[in-house]
């Protein structure tokens, strides 16, 4: 399957400079100012992390890992459409699964509180946005689960997954999914964690707060501190992302 979907279905080819940008840089250059101007960056995301997890999932189906597929903060849907396009076209057996409170983040408490990165409510959107996205593009909807994690996940996960996004941002809402998703992956599944960021590996000193969530981390490492898979960094320009694949 191509990929190229990910930058045509989206403005996600965010970094090709604009003719009004282009001529600014051509100012900057003779003017010898080492920086250039382009589009701001996407709504939660980067090109590079759809395209991680464009080739994750590939290779989940490649591998013909037996399961369903699952969004764990599915937000309005962006991430969704990429997976759902690339079942519809590799593998639409497997049913999608979509998982979000839509009213944003919980009560921040506990172990986030010391990060301050985020707030009760950040990201909240109705769930008529990712039901809006999906009809305009033709798509079947995933089956939608709304609510709090602590509530949904632990009754209303399929009994056997192939590929995990997990993308809740918080300390507990990471923990609050990480022990169901890992029991029911399939050996070969593989759980893509989004905003794990690691500053021992990949130092970022300019990457924004926002994408900095240090308790995903922390809620990771300390699940897989007695397991026997790897947890590994992913290069997503100015986002980051890991990824762990199930023994
Ligand atoms: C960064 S957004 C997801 C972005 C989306 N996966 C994408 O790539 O476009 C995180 C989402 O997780 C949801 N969320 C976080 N903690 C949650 C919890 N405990 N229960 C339900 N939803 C939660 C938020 O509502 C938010 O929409």
């Amino acid at each position: 399957m191509h990929n190229t979907f990910i930058a045509t279905t989206f403005d996600w080819d965010h970094r090709t400079p604009v003719r009004w940008q282009r001529l600014a840089n051509k100012v900057l250059r003779k003017l010898k100012i080492p920086m250039m101007l382009t589009p701001p960056q996407p709504y939660l995301t980067s090109v590079e992390v759809r395209m991680n997890l464009f080739h994750l999932l590939d290779q989940t189906i490649a591998f013909g890992i037996p399961g369903d597929v699952v969004e764990l903060g599915c937000n309005e849907g962006d991430s969704t459409i990429v997976m759902r396009m690339m079942l519809d076209e590799m593998a639409p057996e497997k049913e999608l699964h979509a998982y979000d409170s839509f009213e944003g983040l919980p009560e921040i408490s506990g172990d986030d509180q010391q990060d301050g990165v985020y707030a009760k409510g950040n990201m909240a959107v109705p769930p008529d946005l990712l039901t809006a996205k999906f009809k305009k593009l033709g798509l079947k909807l995933p089956v939608i689960h709304k609510g709090w994690f602590e509530d949904t996940v632990p009754k209303q996960l399929p009994g056997k997954i192939s590929f995990a996004l997990i993308d809740g941002d918080l300390y507990s809402s990471t923990m609050a999914v990480l022990p169901h998703v890992y029991e029911r992956l399939s050996p070969g599944g593989i759980g893509m964690i989004a905003v794990y960021v690691d500053d021992e590996v990949f130092p970022r000193p300019g990457l924004q707060g926002y994408y900095k969530s240090p308790g995903v981390k922390r809620a990771v490492d300390e699940f897989f501190a007695d397991k026997p898979e790897k947890v590994n960094l992913l290069y997503s320009c100015e986002n980051s992302n890991a990824y762990f694949r199930k023994l």
